[in-house]
Order: C-alpha cells, then structure tokens, then sequence
C-alpha cells in the first residue's frame, strides 16, 4: 500500500543516490508541486539544491513576494528573479492561446537559463512534473489530439545540457499534498489550488496588456479572498477569474458606462482531467460581484461559468 512516509523514504534514498554530490536546479512555482519537489530534494541533498523563481508578472496578486518569504522560510536555498518586462513583450501582439504559451515557455526558459548558468558546475534540472501533466502531454502528441501544451513537460533546448530529474512523476495531486504534509510544507501553501504555468496570460483571452493583468490582479483577489473567508476555498479543486475580450454597456450613477467584462470559474475535481463547475451560494456570488464591480475600475460585469469538463476545459485558454 502507498504511503507517504513509504514514498519520502523510498524517493530520498534514491535521489541520494542518483545526485551523489552534483548540483541541481529547481524552477520553483509557488504551486504544491515545485515546492514538494523542492522539500524532497532539500531533505536529500540539502544545499546542493539551487531554487530559482521567476515573476512572470502573470502570477496572483502579491504571490512574488508572498511565495518567495515563504520558502526562505523553510530554509531553501532560493533566488528570486523579477522578468516581468521581458514576459510582457514577448506577449505583446499574441492573441492566440497556443502562441502565448509557446512565447511563455520561451522567454522562461531563457530566463531560466541565464540564471542556471550563474550557478557553476550545476548537473541536473529537478522538475516537479506530476503523473497528470505527463499524460496530458502525451496526448498532445496524439494523432487526433491538440489539447493543451503544458511548457512545463519535456521541450528541453540542447543548450541547457542538463540531465533531468522528476521525483513526483509517478503522483496524484492529492499524494503530492499528502507527501507535502507529512513533509511540514507550509499550509498555505499545500492547499493552493493548482495554476497553471502561464499564469494569468491564459486567463485574459486575447492580447495580454500590462493593465488588463492589474485589472484582473485586483478583481481575482477579491474573489478568491472571499473563497478563502467563507471556507469555499478548500471545498473547490480550483478557482479562478478570467478577463474576457468584450466590453459591455452599464450605468453608474448618471453615467453610461462601456467596460470589460470578468468570468468566474470555481470547479470540483479529482485530478483536473475531468471537472465540474461548483455550485457556489448565490449569496457568495452576488457579493464577489458587487465587490468587484464597485471597486476594480474598468470591470463594469461578472458572469459564472457553469461549464463542466468535458466538454469544456477547466481554462478557457
Ligand atoms: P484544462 O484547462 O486543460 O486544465 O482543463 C487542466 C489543469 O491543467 C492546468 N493547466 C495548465 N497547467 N500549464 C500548466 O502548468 C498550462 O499550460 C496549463 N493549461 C492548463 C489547469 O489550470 C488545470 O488545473
């Protein structure tokens, strides 16, 4: 029978023994995954362990500065590096999801590389790939399958030279978080719902712009404190708010207005393959709307997304 302790055992062993003494860097998320793997590895080779996390500027509101204090915490050995300028150019002009993607994967590996290069002698890449993500991408290779590429499987640049290293490939989500428990990872970040690698890029369908990500920044904080208030945030697989294309008419005060529109999705799952939407409290709902809408300037009307998976997927990118 699988146990965490079992696995933490079993997988400290073996990383002992494949590492020995080598170097090795880990792109660090803010998710479970990456900081589970990061726990893992730390326990097994201590400061060999190199953690580098990059602000996309596609992440949460305050999540950079809020995530980086927490691993310094846990005593990993971690360097925080702010790229913000070089995502948001590469995504000016994209609209497509699969472009955005690709521009994302490109401009972080880039970043990535340049900071893996500063640290001498590093061997190996660790990732903290689940056993989803690799079915996910095996699908994609699929003769009748384009589903999703997820940048943070395979696609590895000669350049890099870096062996690869993925102690959680053989896991479920909900074993990372049991792994990550009995590992003392802090809670908040053990029940962090998934987010996906290219962020809030694949939450503003169409061209991302600097303000639309402020503008979806602020109006996503308001929905997902309210989760984390109300003790829906633990009783959904993920949550989310999503910055649509469009711009709706409405009234405030005397005034016509003419702004954006934002989603809300909330989804129960067990592993994100497949996916229902929840059945939030109207009262919630008609709160995160007002909040929204009388306080993020440019959003003047929040919809639902009553979308399962499938057909829909959990994104809408
Ligand atoms: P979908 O939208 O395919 O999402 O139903 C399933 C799960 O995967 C996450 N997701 C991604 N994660 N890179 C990631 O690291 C991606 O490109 C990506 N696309 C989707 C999504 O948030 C959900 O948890």
């Amino acid at each position: 029978d699988w146990t965490p302790f079992a696995f933490i055992e079993s997988t400290i062993e073996d990383l002992q023994k494949t590492l020995g003494s080598d170097k090795v860097v880990l792109a660090i998320s803010g998710g479970v995954d990456s900081s589970v793997a990061a726990l893992l590895l730390h326990k097994a080779i201590g400061p060999q362990l190199h953690c580098i996390f990059v602000d996309n500027g596609l992440l949460r509101k305050n999540e950079f500065g809020d995530v980086l204090d927490s691993y310094k915490h846990m005593g990993l050995n971690i360097r925080g590096i702010d790229a913000k300028e070089r995502f948001y150019s590469a995504l000016s002009g994209i609209s497509d999801p699969e472009l955005k993607r690709k521009a994302i994967g490109r401009v972080f590996i880039e970043v990535f590389d340049d900071a893996a290069h500063e640290i001498k002698d590093v061997r190996w890449l660790a990732q903290g790939t689940i056993y989803p993500d690799v079915i996910e991408s095996v699908s994609v290779k699929g003769p009748s399958a384009t589903i999703k590429s997820h940048h943070n499987v395979g696609g590895l640049p000669d350049f890099m030279k870096l062996k690869v290293v993925e102690p959680l490939k053989s896991l479920f989500k909900d074993e990372v978080r049991e792994v990550g428990r009995s590992l003392g990872l802090d809670p908040s970040i053990l029940e962090r719902h998934p987010f996906p690698g290219p962020g809030l890029a694949i939450r503003i369908l169409g061209e991302v712009s600097p303000e639309k990500v402020r503008i979806l920044q602020e109006a996503d904080a308001i929905y997902i404190n309210i989760l984390k208030e109300t003790g829906w945030y633990h009783k959904v697989w993920q949550a989310g708010t999503i910055f649509l294309p469009v711009q709706a008419v409405g009234v405030m005060g005397d005034e016509r207005t003419y702004e954006h529109v934002v989603a809300l999705r909330a989804v129960e799952s067990m592993d994100g393959m497949t996916a229902d939407w929840s059945h939030l409290p109207y009262e919630l709902l008609a709160r995160v709307s007002n909040e929204i809408i009388n306080n993020v300037k440019g959003i003047n009307r929040v919809v639902y997304d009553i979308s399962s998976k499938p057909p829909a997927t959990i994104e809408w990118e």
